[in-house]
């Protein structure tokens, strides 16, 4: 059976036909190729970086401490990144939810721009999450190396990833991998091993932190996963 407007349904439909065009205005949803997933990574970049400004480039190459950020200094400065250096915490013995309730506030501001890019949030969780009050705190590396066990460090690994998206945080400055030869070196105890071979068995930790790449697929691109180590 043909599809065919009737003569008696052409307003309605010229009707819609403007409110649509009038939200697209009024909301500027116009058609974004660069957030459009369904097209290929390599487009989307390419588009987006044409849209951007001097100022709007160097911004998203800036990341900024948490003491300094708020909403309306990401939006206004383009901030790509935000982080928690040693010890910065929203408030004395912050719960989860102050975290995330920050670090949502930050991302506010952030997609509140023009080109609505999303900020990242770090932070250095390098024995657990350990700038947070309550984290589970696990060894440092100088210790975890000691037990010669990836399968173990790849589970604190996991259990670290757990707390730290509990508290809204994408990304961990973590591990170090440096081999430590010279003890007067300051963080010599987050080094695995002075023996390579060792420090590389441990970067078992990494799978634990972002989740086991599936089978088959592309090495050496950024990768996230689920919250469960396989
Ligand atoms: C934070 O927690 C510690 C230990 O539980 C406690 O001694 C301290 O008084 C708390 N500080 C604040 C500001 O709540």
């Amino acid at each position: 059976m043909a599809c065919k407007i009737s003569r008696r349904r052409l307003p309605f439909e010229a009707l819609l036909l403007l409110l649509c065009f009038w939200a697209a205005l009024v909301t500027g949803s116009e058609y974004m190729k660069y957030k459009d997933p369904k097209q290929p990574v390599n487009v989307r970049i390419k588009d987006l970086m044409k849209r951007m400004t001097l100022a709007e480039k160097i911004g998203q190459m800036t990341q900024i401490e948490r003491t300094v950020a708020s909403a309306d200094v990401i939006k206004n400065y383009h901030i790509g990144s935000v982080l928690s250096g040693g010890g910065s915490v929203p408030a004395a013995n912050a719960s989860g939810e102050t975290w995330v309730n920050m670090v949502n506030e930050f991302q506010r501001g952030a997609l509140s721009t023009r080109l609505g890019i999303p900020m990242i949030y770090g932070i250095d969780a390098v024995h657990g999450h350990n700038n947070v009050y309550k984290a589970t705190i696990f060894p440092h590396n100088v210790g975890l190396g000691m037990t010669r066990d990836p399968q173990l460090v790849k589970k604190i690994g996991a259990a670290t990833a757990l707390e730290v998206r509990a508290t809204g945080i994408p990304y961990v400055f973590a591990p170090c991998i440096a081999v430590c030869r010279d003890p007067r070196w300051g963080r010599c105890y987050e080094s695995y091993s002075e023996d390579p071979a060792i420090v590389k068995l441990m970067t078992e930790i990494i799978p634990g932190l972002q989740g086991d790449i599936p089978p088959g697929s592309r090495k050496g691109v950024p990768f996230v996963t689920g919250k469960y180590v396989t």
